[in-house]
């Protein structure tokens, strides 16, 4: 089945998003059908320039045909390269296979790299954009809700190291984000609920009505419908890229505020490495435990936190289906030790110190660079001997 990408006369809700960085400013463009307008929106932006497309083999037989057809009417040409799906494609190898596809397609300086696919294509052929003829621009055309919220926003791409995940990479901002909301019609329900969790960050960490308007109305996320704000989806997501974008605008390259985006991710990221980066435990799904702690963790600490915002937190990731306390995973889960071990490596503990993003209820997320890291193995070990 060949999702339908509509023409730009049939786009009747849209919205821009700009993020603004000055000479490297950007929009994105949100709404159903959307990815109809790309040809026309690439050709404005870059008269005359050759595109070539990287993609992955599930999502080439869904919407690569259409994408072709909305470049070709509106004359721009384009070539293309279709990697494995998942997170192996973040490696030197097919890196290397799409550097070399890039060249052999003769795109030079002035023409465009296009992302469709997830964050491993957005990841994979921004970095690609980064560094062939020393830097070519792209466009992301995300087909995820986790890149549609999340990673095709604020320019950091990356591929993996045998060391770690996203070691190898550059900030490098793309000229223009296409996001398609009907293009998540055909994502699986565990790739949409994973996520969702990143779309609720956004309320959790800076905006407690946007996380009031997703308790309402989280179900018509999940269905696209629409809501008292038009198409619930669309506008959920633009919320979000809004939401990312003031955040990147502030803080480009993470050395401040923009650590707040880690709200959930050093629990998280170690949960994700304690089970190995497998279909075991997806990001999302680890971030919503990652959140459900962080808040649980803020709510332990001198009651930083109300014990109620926590437990309504936990509550509204459990109702839309992810996964919010250890004990959701799969076994086997990792040791308290381990998780340690793990959260050691990540944030680098200095003298006894972690860097965390705490939490003085919803919607107020702060950088807290003092949290004891015996505090912290504490905590986790009451959670690991819950029933
Ligand atoms: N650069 C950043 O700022 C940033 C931020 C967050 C995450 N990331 C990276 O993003 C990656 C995860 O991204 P993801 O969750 O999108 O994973 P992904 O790209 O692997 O996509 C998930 C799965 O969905 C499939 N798929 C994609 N679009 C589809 C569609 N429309 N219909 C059906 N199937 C579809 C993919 O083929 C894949 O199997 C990780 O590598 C992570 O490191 C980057
Ligand atoms: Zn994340």
């Amino acid at each position: 089945m060949t999702a339908p990408v509509r023409s730009a006369a049939a786009v009747d809700e849209r919205e821009i998003v700009n993020v603004n960085l000055g000479a490297r400013s950007y929009d994105i463009v949100i709404g159903r059908g959307v990815a109809g307008s790309l040809g026309e929106r690439i050709a404005a932006l870059r008269p005359g320039a050759k595109t070539f497309v990287v993609t992955d083999e599930n999502v080439a037989p869904l919407i690569l045909p259409a994408i072709k057809q909305a470049l070709a009417s509106a004359g721009v040409k384009t070539d293309s390269i279709v990697v494995p799906p998942g997170e192996s494609s973040k490696s030197f190898p097919v890196f290397e296979q799409v550097c070399e596809a890039i060249v052999g397609a003769r795109i030079e300086r002035g023409d465009l790299v296009i992302a469709l696919g997830g964050g491993v294509i957005g990841d994979l052929a921004g970095f690609a954009a980064a560094v062939v003829r020393r830097g070519l621009d792209y466009v992301q055309v995300p087909t995820t809700l986790l890149a549609q919220v999340d990673s095709s926003v604020g320019g950091k791409t990356a591929i993996d190291s045998a060391h770690g995940k996203n070691l190898i990479g550059a900030f490098h901002q793309p000229i223009l984000v296409v996001a398609d909301t009907a293009l998540l019609d055909t994502l699986p329900i565990r790739e949409f609920r994973a996520g969702y969790a990143e779309m609720a960050k956004y309320g959790l960490l800076g905006d407690a009505a946007f996380f009031d308007w997703l308790d309402a109305n989280w179900k018509e996320v999940f269905a696209g419908g629409k809501s008292s704000e038009g198409f619930a989806r669309d506008h959920a997501i633009a919320v979000s890229c809004r939401a990312k974008a003031a955040i990147v605008a502030r803080d480009e390259r993470e050395t401040g505020d923009r650590q707040l985006l880690n709200l959930g991710h050093t629990f998280g990221h170690a949960l994700e490495a304690g089970c190995g980066f497998s279909q075991r435990l997806l990001h999302g799904e680890a971030i919503a435990i990652g959140m459900a702690l962080a808040f649980e963790f803020s709510a332990a600490r001198q009651g930083l936190c109300a014990k109620a915002e926590a437990a309504r937190v936990a509550r509204h990731l459990a109702a839309a289906g992810l996964p919010t306390r250890i004990q959701d995973i799969p076994p086997p889960l990792p040791s308290t030790g381990e998780l340690m071990e793990l959260i050691a490596q990540d944030k680098k503990i200095k003298r006894g110190r972690l860097t965390f993003i705490l939490v003085r209820g919803i919607g107020d997320a702060f950088i807290e660079t003092g949290v004891d890291a015996a505090e912290v193995r504490t905590f986790l070990s009451e959670k690991l001997a819950e029933q």
